[in-house]
Order: C-alpha cells, then sequence, then structure tokens
C-alpha cells in the first residue's frame, strides 16, 4: 500500500519530551515516529475493538503515595461500591512510600470505564493502567 505519509507537529513540555525520548530508546524503538505509531495503533485497537455496551474483564493497575492522607480507605470505599464488578484485588508494597493496588472486575466495559476514572482521580494516585479483555 502506497499510502501518503503525514507529518504532524506535537507541542509538549521538554522535560515530557526528555523523558519519552529515554523511554523509546530503553524499548528498543529506532526512531520517535515508530513508537508514536506504535501507541497510537494500541490505542485505536482498544477503541475499535472494546465496545462500551459489552461484558468485559478489566484489570486496573494504581500506583499510589500511600502517605497521602486517607487514600487508602477512598480506594476501599470506592470498592465496596462495586461489590458484583469486583472478582480480585492485590496489594503490593512497592517501598516505604508507594503501594500498588491491581483490582480485576468483570462487567459492563463502561462501568469498568467509570469505575477505573473514578477510582484514578483519588488525590494521590501516580499511575494508572487500565487493561481491558473481552
Ligand atoms: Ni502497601
Amino acid at each position: 500500500m502506497n499510502e501518503e505519509i503525514i507529518r504532524f507537529g506535537v507541542s509538549m513540555p521538554k522535560s515530557l519530551l526528555e523523558r519519552f525520548d529515554e523511554a523509546i530508546k530503553r524499548r528498543g524503538f529506532a526512531k520517535r515516529s515508530e513508537a508514536i505509531r506504535y501507541l497510537i495503533m494500541k490505542f485505536i485497537y482498544e477503541e475499535e475493538h472494546i465496545k462500551e455496551d459489552e461484558e468485559g474483564i478489566g484489570i486496573l493497575i494504581v500506583v499510589y503515595d500511600h502517605k497521602e492522607k486517607n487514600i487508602e480507605d477512598r480506594i476501599v470505599d470506592l470498592q465496596h461500591e462495586y461489590l458484583n464488578e469486583i472478582r480480585a484485588n492485590l496489594h503490593i508494597h512497592i517501598n516505604k512510600r508507594k503501594c500498588s493496588e491491581i483490582i480485576i472486575l468483570r462487567g459492563k466495559v463502561s462501568d469498568i470505564k467509570y469505575f477505573a476514572k473514578k477510582l484514578t482521580s483519588i488525590k494521590g494516585i501516580l499511575y494508572d493502567n487500565l487493561i481491558i479483555l473481552h
């Protein structure tokens, strides 16, 4: 396929771009464009193949600062609102300050996404990643 290649500009803070360049080097991408194409294809796959009203499995990974006031209570309280969806929960103490929670859910994809949105908006969450399987 001889498709036209489009160039476009992206604005971002310098420090973010430097971290991205280091990360893509570690992952073995030859060029920045190659890494961006990979990320875009992954994003499109998820958007096109995972329908909101279908049943799916969600794997939500969060890393948080456990010294943040009330954070553990807030994470647990939210999970108690999703008793039917939450199937398993794994807690890992990463270091003195950071903890990780891996939550497995089963239910409507839109409910899984909504739960993830609410949980990741809690103050003190440092990283999150939601993987949906179906
Ligand atoms: Ni912990």
